[in-house]
């Protein structure tokens, strides 16, 4: 039977280009989705932009133009980096778009027509100089405990307390370090604390494997943890970036209410576009709703968003599958910032899309586990798996197929003995049935125990041997044919990760675009395929120093113990030895604290070259991230990029420090004169 299939992935803020965490979430979904369709299946796979909230609103400010604009921009860079990686969405939209305004409206209208919404004052921080309440994440002071400076309004970097923004001493703002004052307002709630919704979703979570077994563990300790589930806090006052609350005047939805509710918004402007019937979809009860995520947002994809749908009258999720996070070189990646690799210099650089994907592959499995990306696991397991096992095979055969026979495939040697064959045949279900559980590592060493099959049959059977001497021919014909069958069967087993190269082995053979039914359908007897030519390119484990190299530069200046007023100077050097140092304006388009570091703040840097720099620099003590960002200033733009601890620094700023440092404290970046220019050399 044909399964009807509505699939997403997380939709991700559009604040920030995607960074590897995403693209390794697409690909997981892409690939089960790829799988569905050659399984005959019907698959609407949609994504879209997250494009409301605070953090959104602020940056758009900051940037001079409005949110609608600012989200607009970065849309328009979505399709490189989908298109990169063959992740082939039917619809990418926006939770900015009508079809969103008008479905979470509805469904809170629903909600609120089933006595799920409540109302209470509550009373929070405001920013009296910015007229707006504050987001916790925009309040600092002193932790209440150990009085550690600048903490969060949550909890204490330093001695780890967690506490509530009130409690902390000396707040600030930190959009305009006013100090915040304590002002009521009516919020509404999305009342998850009814029984109701207890009942509902403890069948919802627990029940049919719907969920994976870690993720409905933690689903029961929500639910049957102390005091069970809070209300939820849904609405935020004006100003907002959002959907506004019906009948609510200067209320707008909190962010993560209308996001979800992005994915059927996506799907129903896809289905207005292609004349489909969205309503009937989503009534048809054999439709399977699918959410891939990431681990972190577990909570809002298994209690708020189910009982948000299932008390508004809508379908409920069948399944939500959560994925770790990507590490590189055991490396904690934040899922904000793309540290480490930039999926786009990857493409840039020539890496091939598909060695990415045949990696996340190998190391994907149905868990909510992090995956590593380590460069010389990378380079054996494509170099030795992909290309060593699998592309091995069709450039041994399809050569002599080409040169000796004219092309000409036979296939009159299948019925008599074709035990090879039909070993790699019969190895398919339990494939598609890894593919189908997502257990996508399982499934490539499984297809791999197959190519090594073939593998010792090449060597069994020497066709560079039978080629020697013309009376082999019909041996070396029938030996060349059952490889690039068996290379057939091997590229069904591996096209829902490798869809690109899948299409090349479809165009060079000559058939159509392969099928999981196509296992037992041979190429035909006789079939003229095209000559030859090379499928893919191997890793050389050079390319990624050039991937790491994301030009940039590290921060702690370097200082010289010397007891003198100034430092000592330099040895004197030639104009020349100055010109090696290429200094550039450099402007600051964010900065923020480093998670475990005391000493350093990240910064992103323009230069002007159509992309940002990250840096890190050692000057936390001295400046707050606010206070930088938008500043222009001055850096080192040619220093070999550094891997840190926290990720690669591509340059370095010039701040001015005493020699010693600790008698005289104190550092002092350098600023630019109004009119310089992002890129600007500093001569
Ligand atoms: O965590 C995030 O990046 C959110 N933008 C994910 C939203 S998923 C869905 F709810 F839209
Ligand atoms: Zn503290």
């Amino acid at each position: 039977m044909t399964r009807k299939l509505f699939v997403t992935t997380a939709l991700p803020y559009a604040n920030a280009p995607f960074h590897l965490g995403h693209i390794m979430e697409y690909i997981q979904a892409d690939i089960w989705v790829r799988h569905q369709r050659m399984s005959g299946n019907e698959v609407h796979f949609v994504g879209a932009d997250d494009a409301h909230g605070a953090p959104i609103m602020i940056a758009a400010e900051k940037a001079g133009i409005s949110p609608q604009e600012f989200v607009g921009k970065i849309a328009a860079g979505r399709k490189q980096y989908l298109d990169g990686f063959h992740i082939q969405f039917d619809n990418w939209h926006s939770t900015d778009g009508p079809e969103n305004h008008a479905l979470s409206q509805d469904i809170y209208r629903k909600l609120k027509a089933a006595g799920f919404i409540t109302s209470k004052t509550i009373e929070q921080f405001y920013d009296p100089v910015k007229n707006m309440f504050l987001p916790d994440r925009y309040i600092k002071g002193e932790c209440p405990k150990c009085g550690a400076k600048d903490q969060y309004g949550d909890s204490c970097e330093v001695c780890s307390a967690v506490y509530a923004p009130t409690e902390l001493k000396n707040p600030y703002s930190t959009l305009t370090g006013a100090t915040p004052v304590m002002k009521s307002s009516e919020h509404f709630f999305f009342q998850l604390s009814n029984q109701k919704c207890v009942d509902f979703l403890r069948g919802w979570a627990l029940q049919d494997n719907r969920l994976q077994s870690e993720v409905a563990n933690k689903c029961k300790e929500w639910l049957e943890g102390d005091g069970g589930l809070g209300d939820w806090d849904i609405s935020r006052d004006a100003p907002y970036f959002g959907i506004e609350i019906p009948d609510q005047p200067g209320k707008y939805f909190y962010v993560w209410l209308d996001a979800p509710v992005g994915y059927l918004a996506s799907l129903k402007n896809y289905f207005n576009k292609t004349g489909r019937d969205f309503d009937a979809f989503m009534a048809d009860p054999t439709t399977e709703q699918i959410h891939f995520i990431g681990k972190d947002i577990t909570y809002f994809h298994t209690l708020f968003w189910p009982a948000m749908l299932k008390f508004s009258g809508y379908k409920t999720p069948d399944n939500v599958y959560a994925h770790g996070f990507v590490t590189v070189s055991g490396e904690k990646m934040s899922k904000s910032r793309g540290t480490g690799i930039s999926p786009l210099r990857y493409l840039e650089i020539g890496m091939n899309p598909e060695w990415l994907r045949y990696y996340f592959a190998a190391k994907l499995n149905a868990k909510v586990e992090d995956l590593d990306l380590n460069p010389d696991d990378f380079v054996a397991r494509v170099n030795s798996d992909l290309i060593g096992k699998y592309i091995n095979i069709a450039s041994r055969a399809a050569g002599f197929i080409t040169k000796r026979f004219d092309g000409v495939v036979t296939s009159d040697w299948a019925t008599a003995d074709d035990a090879f064959i039909q070993h790699l045949r019969h190895a398919a279900p339990e494939i598609k049935a890894l593919f189908e559980s997502r257990e996508y590592g399982k499934a490539l060493r499984a297809a791999m125990e197959q190519a090594d099959l073939v593998n010792a049959y090449v060597d069994a059977n020497k066709p560079w041997e039978l080629a020697k001497k013309p009376e082999n021919d019909a041996k070396l014909q029938e030996v060349c044919s059952r490889l690039l069958e068996a290379f057939r069967i091997l590229t069904i087993f591996l096209k829902p990760v490798l869809p690109q190269l899948a299409a090349q082995v479809e165009a060079q053979l000559d058939i159509a675009p392969l099928q999981w039914a196509n296992v037992n359908t041979p190429i035909p007897h006789q079939h003229k395929i095209h000559p030859y030519a090379h499928l893919m390119q191997r890793v050389d484990i050079k390319i990624f120093d050039q991937l790491f190299d994301a030009p940039v530069a590290d921060a702690a200046p370097a200082t010289e113990e010397k007891t003198s007023d100034i430092e000592a100077l330099a040895e004197e050097i030639k104009i020349d030895d100055f010109a090696k140092v290429d200094l550039r304006i450099a402007k600051i388009v964010n900065c923020e604290h480093v998670d475990g570091s005391d000493k350093l703040l990240r910064l992103t840097l323009d230069v002007g070259e159509g992309r940002t720099r990250n840096v890190f620099s050692g000057i936390k003590s001295a400046y707050q991230p606010e206070q930088l960002i938008g500043k222009f200033t001055v850096m080192v733009a040619n220093l070999a990029p550094r891997k840190m601890k926290f990720g690669m620094s591509e340059g370095m700023v010039l701040a001015a420090s005493a020699a010693d440092e600790k008698a005289n404290p104190g550092l002092y970046i350098l600023e630019a004169w109004p009119g310089a220019q992002p890129g600007m050399r500093v001569r």
